[in-house]
């Protein structure tokens, strides 16, 4: 016995160790795949949630991964089940995989509750696989270790080092500006995305699994290393190993996600500049441990901790190299004084053994507290007559002249409007102009796509405009940088303030006075509301129906609001 539970006392006993009718067709069915009864009678089940899919790239492996897992399991004593859920592939599930991570989470959840499983692998990466996971397994609160897909290779381009999503970007303008032909962005193209693995700028996903290793979910280190490394096949397998124990040790989520844990994530994300999408996420996934995390607290947080991780689109270099020069470990070693160290980890041991003997091997790339990269975190959090509830923007990935700025907005509807018009010669819209987007939230687009990186008018690209303000109600992908305003809070489909901006409207953004202002006055805006109709809802049925009737505001985590909260769900009846 590894830990204080005997196996007469894990849930998988009631499926297989009793004597009735029921448990006959457990085991026997069991036999029917072709195992013994050696192979699983008095093991811990372990179920491995694979996200696995053919058309998701950023876990190509994971077949692969889920034997390696299998391996470690079986070698610990534990019987692994593979269990396959939704794959949440961000390139092409449409309208945004946001619509979905609560779908993703709930299906997780139910899937550990209805199958007799005793501990849980939780095998994600791409943006939106890592919360929702991690959500359902807070949830259900069972056993459960996170394995982090890994980001891929560098990307390459005529010797230049390329990085998911952000370079797409910055070539796209290149290309729109005509700087770069048909040719050169087809041989983009063949070379930004060159191993299976998640993004390898600090996007969403490099964020969130960084987020996950800091919460103590994952082994450490786990979360840095690429998805093609050796190390990563190992890691796999490790974790495998350690879920078992885990279970023997009853070491639930709910004994390591505690008040602190999201504390020192949110201080590793701002010193990593993560993604916005960041604070949606950990909003959610505390909800689900009956924490109540705030914006305030990101704000407060960011205004403390600097940016040490040179790593796109903040910074120079990409997740690669960050392993190399020490990975999360070496950037926690940094944080030491700014973490809780005594908090458990999956590991079984505290954040300060997790890190112990860590190095940074190249300080270029992970900076130290005398040399950030800035001096601030990478999020300002906004409040203001445009934003009741709050808003975001990545200042540090932003340039740094807009961050105080009093301009015209020009307003696009919905997306298809932008789509529309935002390279209209006749456009009436110049460098100090503010673009505003809106219908882009969470029920507005629906699912809140990352839309919040608005395309900068051609006319203005051709003349050597590259950053404008921005500002909506959608997301923006971790990888995109400019100076953009996102999450407005409430949303414009329901009646924010966003609804009410018309063209040439002045906006005020003061980033340092942490402040956004629709510079119009309070009687002009009453009328506006007044004369205000709300949009015809998407859904007449189906999942969509039940999303919008139940998702929450971006300020709150877009969680159904019958999910965010924490409570005991009965565990089934086995007959
Ligand atoms: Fe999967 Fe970026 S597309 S992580």
């Amino acid at each position: 016995m590894i830990g204080s539970r005997t196996t007469g006392e894990l849930r998988s006993h009631r499926w297989y160790g009793v004597q009735d009718l029921r448990s006959f067709g457990h085991r026997s069915r069991t036999k029917q795949m072709g195992y013994a009864e050696e192979d699983y009678q008095g093991k811990p089940v372990i179920g491995i949630i694979n996200t696995w899919s053919d058309i998701n790239p950023c876990h190509a492996h994971f077949r692969q991964r889920a034997e390696e897992v299998k391996r470690g399991v079986w070698q610990a004593g534990g019987f692994p089940v593979e269990i396959p859920a939704m794959s949440l592939a961000e390139p092409f599930q449409k309208p945004s995989t946001m619509l979905y991570r609560n779908f993703l989470a709930m299906e997780s959840e139910e899937l550990l509750r209805s199958y007799p499983v005793d501990g849980a692998v939780l095998m994600g990466g791409c943006d939106k696989t890592t919360p929702a996971l991690l959500m359902g397994a807070i949830s259900m609160d069972i056993p459960a270790i996170f394995v982090p897909a890994g980001p891929m290779l560098r990307g390459n381009w005529r010797g230049k080092v390329l990085g998911s999503g952000s370079d797409v970007w910055k070539y796209w303008d290149e290309k729109r500006a005509g700087t770069i032909g048909e040719n050169e962005w087809r041989e983009i193209e063949d070379g930004i995305a060159r191993s299976f693995g998640h993004c390898m700028t600090m996007g969403t996903a490099s964020t969130m699994t960084a987020a996950a290793e800091a919460l103590g979910m994952t082994l450490p280190g786990a979360s840095s290393i690429p998805a093609a490394d050796s190390n990563h096949s190992r890691m796999a397998s490790l974790s495998g190993r350690r879920i078992v124990e885990m279970v023997f040790e009853d070491l639930r989520p709910s004994k390591i996600l505690d008040e602190r844990a999201y504390d020192d994530a949110v201080t590793t994300v701002m010193a990593l500049s993560g993604s916005t999408n960041a604070l949606i996420h950990l909003i959610a996934l505390a909800g689900r441990s009956g924490i109540d995390l705030n914006l305030k607290r990101f704000d407060e947080v960011s205004r403390r901790v600097p940016v040490l991780a040179n790593i796109r689109p903040t910074g120079e270099y990409l997740m690669e190299d960050f392993y190399y020069a020490g990975g999360l470990r070496g950037l926690l070693s940094r944080l030491e004084d700014m973490l809780h160290l005594d908090r458990l980890t999956v590991f079984g041991a505290t954040i300060e053994e997790s890190i112990k003997g860590a190095e940074v091997y190249e300080k270029e790339v992970i900076r130290s507290l005398d040399d950030p990269l800035h001096e601030e975190g990478g999020l300002a959090v906004l409040y203001g007559n445009l934003a009741p509830d709050g808003c975001v923007i990545k200042h540090s990935a932003a340039d740094p002249r807009l961050l105080k700025h009093i301009g015209p907005a020009v307003v696009f509807d919905d997306y298809n409007d932008l789509g529309r018009r935002i390279d209209d010669p006749d456009l009436e819209v110049d460098e100090n102009s503010v673009l505003v987007l809106r219908n882009a939230g969470p029920l507005g687009a629906p699912g809140m796509p990352e839309w919040g990186m608005l395309p900068i008018p051609k006319k203005l690209l051709k003349r050597g405009v590259r950053d404008m303000v921005r500002i909506s109600d959608a997301r923006m992908s971790g990888t995109s940088y400019g100076t953009c305003v996102l999450h407005v809070a409430p949303e414009s489909f329901v009646g924010g303030p966003l609804a009410l901006v018309e063209n040439g409207d002045p906006i005020e953004l003061d980033v340092q006075g942490r402040r956004l202002e629709l510079q119009v006055n309070q009687r002009e805006l009453q009328r506006r509301r007044a004369a205000w109709k709300p949009p015809e809802p998407y859904y007449e049925r189906g999942y969509g129906l039940m999303y919008a009737n139940h998702i929450t505001q971006a300020n709150e985590g877009c969680d159904f609001d019958f999910l965010a909260q924490r409570g005991s769900v009965p565990e089934p009846e086995i007959h």
